[in-house]
């Protein structure tokens, strides 16, 4: 047996931390972390902001859990602000982004075999993927090296190449039911799928009579600086999973979907035991307030403005260490030139927290409260930072 009960599925970092405060971490012996990594887009609104800590002691004094047997006013609550403020009609409530993902896939599945074609449940999905670590979800994501040893692949998947539209128009064919994309892929190293991508994958999904799945799970919830990333490009999906910032750190997803995508989800379709639980709903509406309050969503389009321009000029000084940065809103990226696994690192050791994505990029996922100081702050541990790794490079 190894040192430890657990298993050994993660590679840890050597950290424990005793308490958050906003954009900061703190270690029981009180060294204190900027968290650009928040959770990986999970802390939208930092570490124990007080509406949510309120929301959720008030919920835990009163009611935790009772099941989907019983109405749960929160969840309709919830569920009604989400469809109010989004293009969907009707939502279901999940414990994680891949459950939100197998409902979305379970929805589009479901929405051509109530309509007499079952045939039509194969989905089309995009290089580089991430949609979770269920069986369907890493079919879904394709990539190998989460499929490797699992066994048969959960089969109805066909991938294309990230960005090729003529690859996506071959790739449907009678028994395509949806194509399922992620507007800006997080884990494959925050590529944004550009607003014309988006339109042509509509359109071509109205011409087909095939849906539209998005996979919001780290791009939702203002973390682009809309509500939902799909909203700069002017399209709405059909079906849309998310989680991650919905529950502010509270485990929480949804599965977001329209009127006519929705109908093959009857009663006894579907189901979840602890999904949309009374707490986690606490938890999401008080998110909610706060996201949708006057002028966040504009504070997080002119903090990223700032965070990008000291990346420009981050990558423009280092050369020898940064390819370039992208993304948008507080979902941005550094790619780089050394290992991003060994930039993480020396970030790390300037007490800055990001974490590495596919494409050997580093995301930088601060919470959307990140105040323009903190900004500074972890600007400044970047270039620390890079002026070792290209002194090492140079000694090298
Ligand atoms: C885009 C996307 N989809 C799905 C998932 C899976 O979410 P979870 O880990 O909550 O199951 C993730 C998680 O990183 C994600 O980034």
């Amino acid at each position: 047996m190894s040192g430890s009960a657990l298993y050994e599925t993660f590679a840890r970092a050597p950290l424990a931390f005793e308490r958050g405060e906003g954009s900061w971490l703190i270690t029981s012996d009180g060294e204190r972390f900027l968290d650009f990594a928040a959770g990986i887009a999970v802390n939208s609104l930092g570490h124990s902001h007080p509406h949510l800590v309120a929301a959720l002691g008030e919920q835990a004094g009163k009611l935790w859990h009772v099941s989907n047997l019983y109405e749960i006013p929160g969840q309709s609550r919830l569920g009604e602000r989400l469809a109010q403020n989004t293009f969907a009609d009707k939502v279901f409530f999940t414990n994680s982004g891949a459950e939100a993902l197998e409902c979305a896939i379970k929805t589009a599945r479901r929405y051509h075999y109530v309509a007499g074609r079952p045939e039509r449940n194969r989905i089309i999905t995009i290089e580089g993927a991430f949609h979770g670590r269920t069986l369907a979800t890493i079919a879904a994501g394709g990539q190998k090296k989460y499929l490797e040893g699992f066994g048969p692949d959960v089969q109805g998947f066909d991938q294309v190449p990230f960005g090729d539209i003529e690859a996506l128009k071959n790739a449907i064919t009678p028994a395509t039911a949806a194509i399922l994309v992620e507007p800006v892929q997080g884990e494959g190293g925050i590529r944004l799928v550009a607003n014309d991508m988006l339109k042509a994958m509509r359109d071509l999904c109205d011409r087909h009579g095939i849906l539209l799945i998005l996979d919001e799970v780290q791009c939702g919830v203002g973390r682009t600086g809309r509500l939902f990333a799909h909203e700069w490009a002017g399209i709405e999906p059909d079906i849309m999973a998310i989680a991650k910032g919905i529950g502010g750190g509270f485990p929480l997803g949804a599965c977001l979907a329209t009127d006519e995508a929705a109908t093959g989800m009857t009663a006894g379709v579907h189901g979840t035991t602890f999904g949309g639980n009374p707490l986690a709903m606490a938890v999401g509406n008080a998110v909610l307030d706060v996201v949708l309050g006057d002028g966040f969503l504009d504070e997080v389009n002119r903090k990223s403005l700032l965070l990008r321009q000291g990346l420009a000029e981050l990558v423009d000084a280092f050369p020898a260490v940064f390819e370039e940065f992208r993304g948008t809103g507080l979902m941005l990226g550094l790619k780089c030139r050394q290992a991003n696994a060994a930039v993480t690192l020396a970030f790390r050791d300037e007490n800055l927290l990001t974490v590495p994505g596919g494409d050997n990029v580093v995301r930088l996922l601060p919470p959307l409260t990140v105040s323009d100081e903190e900004i500074r702050v972890a600007l400044g541990h970047m270039r620390d930072a890079a002026e070792k790794l290209s002194k090492v490079a140079v000694d090298a």
